[in-house]
Parts: C-alpha cells; structure tokens; sequence
C-alpha cells in the first residue's frame, strides 16, 4: 500500500505530496538479490545462515528507526529516478577539517552563510569520530565509530548540524573508515586482551610465515612512516595486519560478523542524515594471497551488498568510492556488467586529477587525452567526485602505457613531474614535497596545496606581480576543469582562497612524519588581498556552474580535437545547449582555428564566454582565435 505524505522537510518542496514507497515493497523485492551476495561471499562461512537473518534484522531496525524527516527527503531524491540528485550541476562541494577551519562543530553552524555566500551546497567534514590524538591518521584511525571526537563537539552537534544544513538545502558528506580501526578501538582491545571473537575481526598470525607470503605481492602504501604490511602485537606475541599506519590494523572481512557490525556503523550515518557516505579506501576490504590485495572481486561483492543494504534500509543516501587505483580499476567501483550501476554512485576522478597535474607540469596535453577512453565509459546514473586537490597525497596513478602512447618515456616523465613539483627541478615555480618515497620502487607521490603548487608560495615570497597574475590563472585554470568535466566540484578548504602550505606540522610530533599535513591549512580570520581576489574568482566560477544547466553529468562530454598540444577542449551538449569548454595548459599564447567548433553536429554561429563576458562571432576555418596563458574559455553556443 502506497501511503501519501505532506512534504515539511525539504523548504522547496513543502507543502507538496509524495507516494511514499513502502519497506515492506522494497524488502520482498530485494532480499533474495541481498541473499545472493551474502552467498557469494560467505558460502563457506559456518556462521553464514545466522548472519544473514541478522542483518535482515538490523535492516529493519535501521529502517524503523529512521527519522521521518529524512523518509521524507528519502522519497524526494526518489521523484526522479532518471536524474539523481547527485547529477545535478547546481552542486558544488568542498571538504574540510572542521576543527583546522572553524574550532568545532557548534561554530561551524554558525557560519555555515560562509559557504551558501560562495555557492557551496555540498560538504564533505573530514572524520569526526572518535581517534586517538597522537595516532590519528587525520581521524583515518577510528576508536568509536558512533561518539563525535570531543575536539570537534557532540553527536548532538552534529546532528544539530546537519538538521541546519538540510533546512539551508545542503547535503552532508561523511566517511565511513571500513578497511582498519584505531588498535584504540574496543574490539582491538579487546583482542589485544585475548578474546577470540575479537581477534577474529582482525588478521592475526601468529608467526611470519604467511604475512611473508602476502609481503611478497603487497606493495606499501606508507614505505617510509609505516614500511611493511604487518605489525608484531607484543603482548599477544602474533602478527597483525596493518596495511597502512601501525596503529590501523586492518578488518577481516571475511568474517560475516565484521560486515554486519560495519553496515550497522554505515546505517547508523545514514540516520544522522549523511547524504553521501565516503567509503574510505574500499580497494583494501579483500585480501588474499599471490595477489596485490586491492580491488579483488570479493571487495566489489561486498560493496554491492552495502549498497543494496542502503538501498533498502535508508534509500537518500549515496555511496561514494575513495578507490585510488589505476583508471581502469575505478572504473569497477560503479559497478560491470549486470551489476553496472549496482556499486558506488561516485568515485573520485582520481585519474582525470593527477592528468591535470600532469598536463599542468608538462604544459601538454597529449597524456591527459590518452587516458580519456578509459574514463568515458562511467556508466549513466554514477558520477565523478572531481576535485584539484584533497587532503591527501598527489599519486601519478594512470598507466605507463598511457604516457607511452602520448609519445613519452614512462620513468623520465613521472620523474619530471615528481621533480617540478617538488622543486627539484630547476626553475620550477611549483613549491611541494615528495610522500611516501619508496627508494626500493622509486614511487612517490606529491603533497602541497593547489595555490604552492601552482606557483602562488615563491611568487609572494619575491613579490613578483606577474608572476603572482600568473599563478592565479593556473589555479583557476585546474578549478574551472574540476567544474565543467563533469561530477561534483568538491574544492578542498583553503583552496578557494589560495592558500599556500603550512609548515608548522614539522613541529608536532603527531604530524611530522606525514608532510601531507603541508596541505592541510588552519584558516585565519584575516584574508589577504590575493586570497580575497581568487575567493571572488571561486565564487564567480561556482555561480557560472549553476547558471548551466548543460553541466549536469547527464552525458559524457566530447572531447574536441584542438589540433593544438597545449589546449584540451571538450564540448558539453544536452538538448539544445551547447557549451565548449577550453583549457590553455602553455605559458604561452595559444592560436586554434575557428573549425574546432565545426567538428561535431550543428556550427554554432555566435560563442559568448562566460568567464570574461567575450563574445565572438564564429570566424572560417582559416581564421584563428587566441587563449592567453593559462587562459580557459566557457564558451556558450548562443
Ligand atoms: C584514505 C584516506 C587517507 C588515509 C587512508 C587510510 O586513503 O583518504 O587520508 O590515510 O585512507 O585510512
């Protein structure tokens, strides 16, 4: 039975009706298709059958205890089923510290006109829940998945929060840190105390010889702070696994009762309100021997079983991938095949922004463009996060085969880029530092924020007005690209004003190791005359992105051959709009003929750009049009 409802919740549609659609509908259409992931996964698993019914239980429970207010949103999100809501090219995001920004979360609602006088609607608060101080990971090492750290505030806070946000018509971001735990948390402790029920929530060996075996095919992901993927637990005298930091010891999935305790955490956020869940490092859930332990099948199974859990129990909330992998592999996290669309709803353009780095560096962009197939084939209905920079490091993680095929050398042009931004390279205006060196590999990824990399850092330091002009125009260069590829713009704070790193993170003890923290600025109540100039900047860009609607991720965008190697353009087009967004990576002027406009269907007559209010008459073929340097162009077909 279809039940109708007032809507009071969401101030754009009060006082209209909605069919709220019915748990128990839902329940009888999906539980066999739950049953069989479950299946797929735990067949062997004694304890499969109890588990099972279990999390039927827990479903429920979730469900019942939803809040009526977020039923209600559940079920606008829901209206159109076409077009999610997460498509929409009226959002614009921006993640942050809540602390390093605004003290707490009770100070944080009282600003939150900040973002709404920028445009932002959609924010992503770094973790929040409870993490030992001095082994933190940036609150990537949880000790209590439901109790707000007391730096930030209350569950109350938050809740406070976000009931605010949802009457502002914002949506909230949150993460769901599924692959480790602080060894701070209970069920560590209690391991580390001897129970076995616990110990089985984690991977514990109790000599070398198997962590040895997966050593072998396991790359490090922090060679330097927390080389190795094992850690030796004194007291128990046994292994535990801890892919990344020592203090995050991995969670062994493979135990149905640690998937069940996880989609209890998961449905938890979701009756916060959290309208996208951030699963952290999904790559890592499955783990088994001979292989790299990222990206197996069972970690994908897993996650299309969260996401048909969320589906049933708490339906608004949308799933994110932080899959940083290779292009093709991120690809997976919306799901293949039959289960296409099945998985995450986002995943992080990882590939599109270390392209931009690249291009940026190279001032080329032939590598950025062959690795375009690969990120074309996004399935309709998912969307890209897109971002310049977030809290972590810069990885080069596209393909060797890619940079071959754009015509250059593999290990030469990663060791250029890793250079220039680091400032080893001669000249280079970009100020950064190298993380997570591995000296047996030669890997490294690049820490710094968008502005230092940019150039902004050492053209202050010599006061040089040029070159000042000209690392503004890079930074708005990589925003503008962020904001029109397609997805959500998630800027990361601090950005949108063009702040330079902070070095103070050398002298705390819990951060030096980690030089990501260069990137992870306090922000200070005084804003600076070229912070205030590249704010204004952000914010005209964000109010550009909502004035077309064209910019919804409706369609994959075209790419537009520009015949030039520094200039990538590609052409957004939805019915009748049209819009060519271009991107001059030289510091050098760039000439393109008219005819780049030509080569796809109908010829606009007429462009006007909407970032400096040009507007041009289409000339013939011949003829050329000029893109200063680092100059972008939003040019609408009118
Ligand atoms: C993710 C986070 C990163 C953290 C890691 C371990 O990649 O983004 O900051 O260090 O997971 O939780």
């Amino acid at each position: 039975m279809m039940e109708k409802k007032m809507i009071e919740a969401l101030p754009h549609l009060k006082g209209t009706t909605v069919q709220m659609e019915s748990y128990a509908n839902r329940k009888a259409a999906t539980s066999s298709y739950l049953k069989s992931l479950y299946d797929k996964v735990y067949i062997n698993h004694p304890e499969r059958k109890n588990c099972f019914s279990n999390l039927l239980k827990q479903l429920d429970q979730a469900h019942a205890s939803r809040p009526g207010a977020l039923k209600l949103k559940d079920e606008e999100k829901r209206q159109n089923i076409d077009r999610p809501w997460f498509l929409s090219h009226e959002l614009c995001g921006m993640s942050m510290y809540v602390d390093r920004f605004f003290g707490s979360l009770q100070l944080m609602q009282k600003e939150l006109n900040y973002f709404q006088n920028l445009g932002v609607n959609f924010l992503h608060l770094m973790p929040l829940f409870e993490s030992p101080k001095n082994e933190s990971d940036g609150g990537y090492a949880v000790s209590n998945y439901r109790k707000v750290d007391k730096r930030f505030g209350t569950l109350h806070d938050l809740e406070n929060l976000q009931k605010e946000m949802q009457d502002k018509g914002m949506y909230l971001m949150l993460d769901i840190v599924l692959n480790h735990t602080s060894q701070r948390h209970e069920w560590a402790e209690k391991a580390r105390a001897g129970e076995k029920k616990y110990q089985d929530y984690f991977y514990f060996f109790n000599d070398r010889t198997i962590p040895d075996e997966l050593e072998k095919t396991m790359p490090e992901i922090f060679p330097e702070s927390s080389p190795g993927n094992f850690t030796y637990v004194p007291g128990l005298d046994k292994w535990v696994m801890t892919v990344f930091h020592n203090y995050q010891w991995d969670l062994n999935f493979s135990n149905p009762e640690v998937f069940n305790e996880m989609i209890d955490v998961i449905l938890f956020y979701a009756n916060l309100g959290v309208d996208v869940v951030r699963i952290d490092a999904p790559a890592f859930i499955w783990k088994k021997i001979g292989t790299n332990c990222q990206n197996l099948d069972e970690a994908h199974t897993l996650l299309q079983l969260i996401k048909s859990c969320v589906q049933l129990a708490t339906p608004g909330m949308a799933l994110l991938a932080e899959a940083i992998v290779s292009p093709a592999e991120i690809m997976k996290y919306f799901g293949e095949g039959n289960s296409a669309t099945k998985e995450c709803d986002l995943a992080y353009n990882a590939t599109q922004m270390a392209l931009s780095w690249d291009a940026l560096a190279t001032g080329d962009i032939r590598v950025m463009l062959a690795a375009q197939s690969a990120i074309l084939k996004k399935p309709f209905g998912t969307t890209w996060l897109t971002y310049t920079r977030c809290h972590d490091d810069i990885g080069l993680g596209y393909d060797d085969e890619t940079i071959s095929h754009a015509g250059f050398q593999p290990y030469a042009h990663r060791k250029f880029i890793k250079n220039y931004y680091s400032g080893k390279y001669p000249n280079s205006p970009a100020t950064g530092a190298l993380f997570s060196v591995n000296e047996a590999t030669g890997d490294a990824r690049i820490s710094g924020t968008l502005a230092s990399l940019c150039g902004l850092e050492k053209a202050l330091e010599t006061h040089d007005r040029a070159e000042i002009k000209l690392s503004i125009s890079k930074i708005m260069l990589m925003q503008s690209l962020s904001f029109f590829i397609g997805g959500i713009p998630v800027l990361f704070y601090g950005d949108e004003k063009g702040y330079c790193n902070q070095y103070d993170f050398l002298t705390d003890p819990d951060k030096s190791y980690d030089n990501r923290w260069m990137h992870r600025p306090v922000i200070k109540d005084d804003v600076t005359e070229t912070e205030a100039a590249i704010l204004q900047k952000t914010k005209r860009l964000i109010q550009i992105r909502k004035q077309l609607p064209v910019i919804a991720d409706l369609k994959n965008l075209t790419w537009v051959n520009t015949e030039n190697n520094h200039v990538a353009a590609f052409l957004r087009a939805w019915e009748d709009e049209r819009v060519y967004c271009l991107f001059n990576f030289s510091d050098q002027p760039q000439r393109l003929s008219w005819y780049i406009f030509k080569q796809h269907g109908l010829r606009p007559a007429q462009l006007k750009d909407h970032w400096t209010h040009q507007e041009f008459m289409v000339g013939k073929d011949q003829d050329h049009f000029e893109l200063l340097p680092y100059q972008f162009s939003i040019l609408e077909s009118v």
